[in-house]
């Protein structure tokens, strides 16, 4: 139970806070490094700074960069979980577990050790086993995930960008031998070569801070959207998503995260964090230089000033 004095929404005034953390992040760029495994973000300028916050009563505040589209990346894993869990429920927790893996996002030791079973559905292995589960659906699975994307985020533009496409498929080399590894052990259905291809889509989904608060929005409400006056997720599917958001969101960089920050979120390597404070909003962070572990070096900072000075951290 937070105090009267350290009472949210009502009381703070985001447009402020945003404007300071925007300041006091500047001397933190130039300490990590933009992406370029993927050769296709590596051109993305590494002194990009975007955040947006979208509160409960739907009121949104945004700073620097956040109406400019970037590449979501392992952010989409966590949008594709949702879908999977909305069309198809809880078999997806039968293909993927539900614990950190401890090991870098792209790692393959645990995978073979544990016969094909990616230990939770945000790491590489993870998200392939749960967009090839959706692949199983009849219909077009990028123009299913395109529409979810646009539907969730408010926004038409919403698209992927197929020069980052084809710049990881030429270099998804790790990626595709946890498909062929996977499918060794049965553990995967579809054609690998389609499969890649539709998870290089997924991660070059293009959206700007404002777009990724706005679509994380029913994850800090228990499923509910008041900007779509819809529920996108049952209240238990809520609960199962943000926990994982919490112990796997940000992989092996996960407890120094809760440590430093205190809230269920997900990264992707083109510089993203999407966090939520339940029952309270949801925040988009962007800024391409990053840490050892593939997250985002100045968003982390800018959200761990957020709950300083909020006193939004859940813990
Ligand atoms: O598969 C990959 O390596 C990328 N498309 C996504 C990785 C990623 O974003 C990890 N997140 N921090």
């Amino acid at each position: 139970m937070k105090t009267d004095q350290h009472k949210q929404e009502d009381v703070q005034d985001y447009q402020a806070i945003l404007e300071s953390i925007e300041e006091a992040v500047q001397p933190c760029f130039g300490k990590g490094r933009v992406a370029n495994y993927i050769p296709a973000l590596g051109q993305v300028s590494p002194n990009k700074f975007g955040m947006t916050v979208r509160t409960a009563r739907g009121e949104c505040f945004s700073v620097g960069d956040a109406n400019e589209p970037f590449s979501i990346q392992s952010i989409s894993k966590l949008f594709v979980l949702q879908l999977v869990m909305s069309q198809l429920g809880d078999v997806v927790w039968e293909r993927v577990g539900k614990e950190p893996s401890g090991d870098r996002f792209n790692s393959l030791m645990k995978l073979e050790l544990e016969h094909g079973v990616p230990r939770n559905p945000f790491i590489n292995a993870g998200a392939l086993a749960t967009l090839d589960l959706l692949m199983s659906l009849s219909g077009d699975t990028r123009e299913r995930i395109l529409n979810y994307m646009r539907y969730l985020g408010l926004n038409k533009t919403i698209s992927s960008n197929a020069t980052v496409v084809n710049s990881e498929l030429e270099h998804a080399h790790i990626n595709r031998a946890m498909i062929h590894l996977m499918k060794t052990y049965g553990c995967i259905d579809s054609d690998p070569e389609e499969l890649i291809a539709t998870y290089c889509y997924q991660c070059a989904l293009e959206m700007s801070c404002m777009d990724l608060a706005t679509a994380g929005l029913p994850l800090a409400m228990d499923g509910y959207s008041p900007l779509h006056g819809d529920t996108v997720l049952s209240g238990k599917q809520n609960k199962r998503i943000n926990a994982v958001m919490l112990t796997c969101g940000m992989y092996d960089s996960v407890g120094s995260f809760a440590y430093r920050v205190g809230l269920p979120a997900k990264s992707g390597v083109g510089g993203g964090i999407l966090a939520v404070v339940p029952g309270e909003l949801s925040v988009a962070v962007w800024s391409p230089e990053l840490d050892k572990s593939g997250n985002s070096y100045v968003g982390t900072a800018a959200l761990e000033m957020f709950t300083s000075m909020t006193h939004a951290s859940i813990f």
